[in-house]
């Protein structure tokens, strides 16, 4: 339950307006900009590159920064995120100043300006306009109801509608959740407060799967790494797995702990049948879980399945909107780690809770979970375009990435296709958008990072465009009918690229 996650920031959705629609022009020139590839390393080479004997020096001289956006006075959530960045080689300096990464931990683009036009070696951990999908309001009452969502009225506007709803189905519980508050308790719904403004009413779920008579949640690491073409993926080394510190039977709607979960959770340790697989034989949280499941003859492999078939549906329906607000940006480096909270019933259905914006990753509480929070930032930052920088990596790493990791051969696909429709002499049309000399300069740009970030994705695994399990059977016409034409055209080169090399096809 959404009880323990960090507060949410507040939506973009009303301090940008969408911007109007302008001419082509000014979508070719955004997309454009979207493609400028945030190769932090590639900064360095092109300053210092040319004088190998002063490599070290310059090295030095030129340590890439990172700056801290953060409203809290404390920034014990952040260690994670400092430590490693030091050990890459990061230095600190001030938001006004000269940075290459921003980590902002709030909502950034309301208050800095100059964000709208970074430069090409800037790199933010936001997209303006996540808060559609971080959003709970907005997230739970504005999404096209989706059977993975529960129940929800956004107050008070649809006030009317949740009575209607409470009286028609008396046996149902609900809860009153606020953008910027964490209190969250079943009521009756005579005690819900309708007048409420940023607030929602949301069905509570009654049935959920138990682990030892405890109810938990689930916690999934996402990145975006593009939209328009849309790229996600999810973190699968691990998932954080959170009980409720007391029995959820007898049922007791005025005890939260136990059908909340709170920042003193109980963890997975600490459950007694999960003990033995996670501090015995060294399972991760999910395989401990999973473990119990299969215990009691069930089979958990569709909750993976449902986990990633929900995030893929969420966050396309709330592409368009991300993509409006930040249109207006000239340069789109941009990166999103959210954590998505999900909820498992009796029968192993998969209910989506809430996204959070920054999730938190202080291991203050349980340091078991610093190797969590760490792993999954390594593998972030790996798949970004955040690498270690060290002398001695310095000029073997450089070159390779530069000269030899993504060629134009690497990038080249459908080639019987773009012979057949001589695309080598006109690409006046759709059969020839992947072949090579029919690449703008932007899809170019956009094809050689989603090459990148497969080379370097770590423990990331690809959720959009979606795996494609066997290609023999993959249809591109139905795979792609409900998508944008940049995600089909997308879709369609990592389809062509798994043709050669199965794994291409995750
Ligand atoms: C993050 O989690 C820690 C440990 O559970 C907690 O003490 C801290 O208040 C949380 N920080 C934020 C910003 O939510
Ligand atoms: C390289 O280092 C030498 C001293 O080791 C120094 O004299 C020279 O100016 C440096 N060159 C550059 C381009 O910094
Ligand atoms: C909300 O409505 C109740 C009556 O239903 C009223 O007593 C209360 O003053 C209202 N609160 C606000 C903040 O408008
Ligand atoms: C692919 O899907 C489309 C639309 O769903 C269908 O009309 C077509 O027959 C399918 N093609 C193959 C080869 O199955
Ligand atoms: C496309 O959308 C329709 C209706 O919204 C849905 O039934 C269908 O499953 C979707 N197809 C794919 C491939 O997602």
């Amino acid at each position: 339950m959404p009880g323990c996650s960090n507060k949410a920031t507040k939506a973009d959705s009303q301090s940008s307006t969408a911007v109007p629609t302008r001419s082509v022009i000014m979508l070719l020139a955004a997309s454009l900009t979207t493609a400028v590839i945030v190769e932090l390393m590639l900064y360095y080479r092109s300053e210092s590159w040319g004088n190998s004997n002063n490599a070290t020096t310059e090295f030095i001289a030129r340590s890439p920064t990172y700056a801290i956006f953060s409203k809290s006075e404390s920034e014990d959530h952040l260690v994670h995120v400092k430590t490693l960045l030091h050990k890459f080689g990061y230095k600190r300096v001030d938001i006004d100043s000269d940075w290459n990464l921003l980590w902002a931990h709030d909502y950034p683009y309301a208050n800095f300006i100059s964000l709208k036009s970074l430069s090409a070696n800037q790199l933010v951990n936001h997209f303006p306009g996540c808060g559609y999908l971080t959003n709970k309001v907005d997230l739970s009452t504005n999404t096209k109801r989706l059977t993975f969502l529960p129940q929800a009225f956004r107050l008070p506007e649809q006030s009317e509608l949740f009575l209607q709803y409470a009286r028609s189905f008396p046996d149902k519980l609900f809860v009153q959740k606020h953008n910027e508050h964490r209190g969250i308790k079943i009521k009756a719904f005579r005690d819900v407060e309708l007048n409420m403004s940023d607030s929602f009413v949301q069905e509570f779920l009654q049935n959920p799967f138990l682990v030892d008579g405890y109810k938990f949640d689930i916690g999934v690491y996402v990145v975006i790494t593009s939209v328009n073409p849309l790229r996600a993926y999810i973190y699968t080394g691990d998932v954080l797995f959170r009980y409720c510190p007391k029995k959820y039977h007898p049922f007791d709607a005025e005890d939260i702990n136990k059908y909340i979960v709170g920042d003193d959770y109980l963890p997975t340790w600490e459950v007694p049948s999960l003990r033995k697989y996670y501090t015995n034989f060294g399972a991760s949280m999910r395989d401990a879980f999973e473990a119990y499941v299969r215990d009691q003859s069930m089979d958990p492999a569709g909750i993976w399945l449902q986990v990633e078939h929900i995030l893929r549906t969420t966050i396309q329906e709330k592409e368009k909107d991300i993509f409006d607000t930040f249109r207006s940006y000239k340069t789109h480096n941009f990166f999103e780690l959210m954590r998505f909270d999900f909820f498992i019933d009796a029968n192993l259905n998969v209910y989506l809770m809430e996204a959070n914006m920054s999730p938190n990753l202080s291991s203050a509480h349980f340091k078991s979970n610093s190797i969590l929070y760490n792993q999954v930032l390594y593998s972030v930052f790996s798949l970004v375009g955040i690498r270690p920088v060290s002398s001695h990596d310095y000029t073997n790493f450089m070159s390779a990435e530069v000269n030899d990791i993504t060629d134009d051969k690497n990038l080249a696909t459908g080639l019987n296709k773009c012979a057949k429709y001589k695309c080598d002499k006109s690409c006046n049309q759709e059969n020839c958008n992947l072949c090579l000399p029919c690449l703008s300069g932007s899809d170019y740009e956009i094809i050689k990072k989603a090459h990148r970030e497969h080379l370097h994705r770590a423990d990331m695994k690809r959720i959009f465009p979606k795996e494609i399990a066997n290609y023999r059977d993959f249809n591109f016409t139905s795979e792609t009918k409900n998508m944008t034409r940049k995600n089909a055209w997308m879709t369609q080169w990592y389809a062509y690229k798994c043709e050669y090399d199965r794994t291409w096809c995750s």
